[in-house]
């Protein structure tokens, strides 16, 4: 197993793309620990884990705040002896174009996105680096790259934070701290706080846009997670991944 005896702190790990790496690392032999904002859905996916055997745990963690991840470290040390991988994946969008967002839109987009993105980073390194190596999995988004409607600041919060993995990746090296993104295409999760209706909308508007025909899902992205966090990603670091079935061109 990729991950056998690694120990993996996933934000944004109560539902979506970070369940589906949450469930990923633990199939993989990895232990887990999950820190978001979503108590009752971090405990069902605890709770979900435990019964098909494996290990993880939830803490209700904001990214933008520093103490919550000081605490989620901590417990990732204290609960299992150490921590090896971050994946920093807590993320939210705000629809609009560049002059339709607001100012408050854009502070919570960079709170969140940037800073929280940022923070996590920080405060997990000096763990890394009790660890004596590390890997780092952020994820970002095709929008980093690719100018989309509707995503006027949400894309340059990834932009954003892609310049932050590959900055941390060159400083972290001497540490044996790898840092890589993943940047996925277009996924239906709660991300959009979507309708039925509208669900179906994102669906017919952005599959003919997929060159692989058909949309992702966040198994999809969690197997790419696996590999960089994973020793066979050993010279593998300061990368993005495209995981968007060629959305991104
Ligand atoms: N769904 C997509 O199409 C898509 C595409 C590219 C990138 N992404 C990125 O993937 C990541 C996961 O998104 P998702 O699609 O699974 O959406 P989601 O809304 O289902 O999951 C995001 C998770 O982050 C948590 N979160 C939000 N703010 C937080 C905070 N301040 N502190 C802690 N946790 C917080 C939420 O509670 C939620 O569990 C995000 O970074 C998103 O930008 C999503």
């Amino acid at each position: 197993m990729r991950l056998d005896g690694k120990v993996v702190v996933v934000t944004g790990g109560a539902r979506g793309i970070g369940r589906g790496i949450v469930e990923r690392v633990v199939e993989e032999g990895g232990a887990v620990v999950i820190g978001d904002l979503l108590e009752v859905e971090g405990a069902e996916t605890v709770a979900r884990i435990e019964r098909a055997g494996g290990q993880a745990s939830f803490r209700r963690t904001d990214v933008t705040v520093p103490s919550d991840l000081d605490a989620l470290v901590a417990l990732a040390e204290s609960t299992y002896g150490k921590l090896d991988v971050l994946v920093p994946n807590a993320g939210i969008a705000v629809a609009g174009d560049v002059e339709q967002l607001t100012v408050d839109d854009c502070r919570r987009l960079f709170d969140v996105n940037v800073i929280g993105t940022w923070l996590t980073c920080k405060q997990a390194l000096p763990a890394l680096r009790r660890n004596g190596a590390g890997s780092i999995v952020i994820t970002a988004s095709a929008a980093a790259t690719r100018p989309l409607p509707q995503s006027g600041l949400y894309g340059p919060t990834k932009a954003a934070i892609v310049m932050l993995m590959r900055n941390l990746a060159l400083t972290a090296a001497k540490d044996h701290i790898r840092c890589n993104a993943v940047a996925p295409g277009p996924i239906v999760t709660d991300l959009y706080h979507f309708t039925a209706e509208q669900e179906q909308a994102f669906v017919d508007r952005w599959t003919p846009q997929v060159p692989a025909g058909f949309l992702g899902t966040p198994r999809d992205v969690a197997n790419v997670v696996v590999f960089l966090a994973s020793d066979e990603a050993r010279w593998v670091t300061g990368s993005v991944y495209p995981v968007d079935g060629g959305f991104a061109g």
